[in-house]
């Protein structure tokens, strides 16, 4: 009976050390919610769930306190629900100053019973034009999903529940920019895009919604922490080496090929002169 207790109590012990070493991160001790005059909230004491809110006079925003060069950057996220067009919700990473790097997740509201838009996109140098757009293959506002960036010297792969949908690999051997000496910050935010994010202004927001709210839990982050002009990066990272085998191409592409609804790589409107080289 004894012994029996005790190998229960170690199995407990051992799921609740998993489960904290899976999501290990804090809103309270990992962020500071820099943008909304308090429509950014955390709402329990371990720091575990956040909101982000938006009405007509200002949206909402949090950044982390670290930087980091390299990392993989983690949260799960409940969009705005309903007629949520015009909003725009985001996850992201972006460094400082003029000719900055950042790596978007952003979440393109809609009016009610039409589908979101997944916009992803890649700048290097201040430069993006790499974006790819998703429709998802569930109700983002229903409740929670993985949202994942990982960076890594070699490549940035975008991942939803553990599905990979884009990669963005480094092309600097044929002279293509690739993020590896700005430190990034991570961000989230929930802000209004009408004249961006509704197709040209087509769709109006529906202020007599608001305030639009969006959820985040579980936030995070692993990376090499910048200090001082310098990364020290965790030993044995799994992201830090991390690419697509075989079956996380085969997952890209189910992705692409049944999701996908823009990719700047077959845009030859836009690209009449051949479209850009990272692309082929
Ligand atoms: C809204 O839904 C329509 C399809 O019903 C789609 O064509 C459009 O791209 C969507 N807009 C956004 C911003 O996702």
């Amino acid at each position: 009976m004894k012994s029996s207790c005790g190998t229960r109590f170690t199995f407990l012990a051992l799921y609740l050390f998993a489960l904290q070493c899976v999501y290990a991160g804090s809103f309270h001790k990992d962020v500071n919610i820099h943008w909304g005059n308090g429509r950014g909230k955390i709402h329990d004491n371990e720091g575990k769930l956040l909101s982000l809110s938006l009405d007509k006079s200002s949206g909402s925003g949090f950044q982390s306190n670290q930087e980091f060069l390299y990392g993989k950057a983690e949260v799960q996220m409940k969009l705005v629900p309903g007629n949520s067009a015009g909003t725009v919700t985001t996850f992201y990473l972006k460094s400082h100053g003029a000719t900055w790097d950042e790596v978007d997740f952003e979440f393109l509201g809609n009016i009610s019973g039409h589908p979101y838009t997944l916009h992803t996109n890649v700048y290097t140098k201040g430069l993006g034009d790499k974006e790819q757009q998703f429709h998802l293959w569930f109700d983002p506002t229903a409740g929670f999903h993985t949202y994942c960036i990982t960076w890594n010297p070699q490549r940035i792969i975008f991942t939803v529940d553990d599905i990979p949908i884009r990669e963005f690999k480094n092309s600097e051997s044929i002279g293509i920019h690739f993020p590896k000496s700005q430190p990034m910050r991570v961000y989230a935010s929930l802000w209004e895009a009408e004249h961006w994010a509704t197709r040209g202004g087509l769709e109006k927001t529906d202020w007599s919604k608001a305030p639009f709210t969006a959820y985040y839990r579980n936030y995070n982050v692993e990376g090499c922490v910048w200090a001082n002009g310098k990364s020290s990066c965790p030993k044995k990272s799994h992201w830090f080496t991390k690419k697509l085998g075989k079956g996380g191409m085969n997952k890209v592409k189910w992705a692409q090929r049944k999701y996908m609804v823009y990719n700047y790589c077959t845009d030859k409107k836009r690209f009449p002169q051949g479209v850009p080289a990272v692309c082929t």
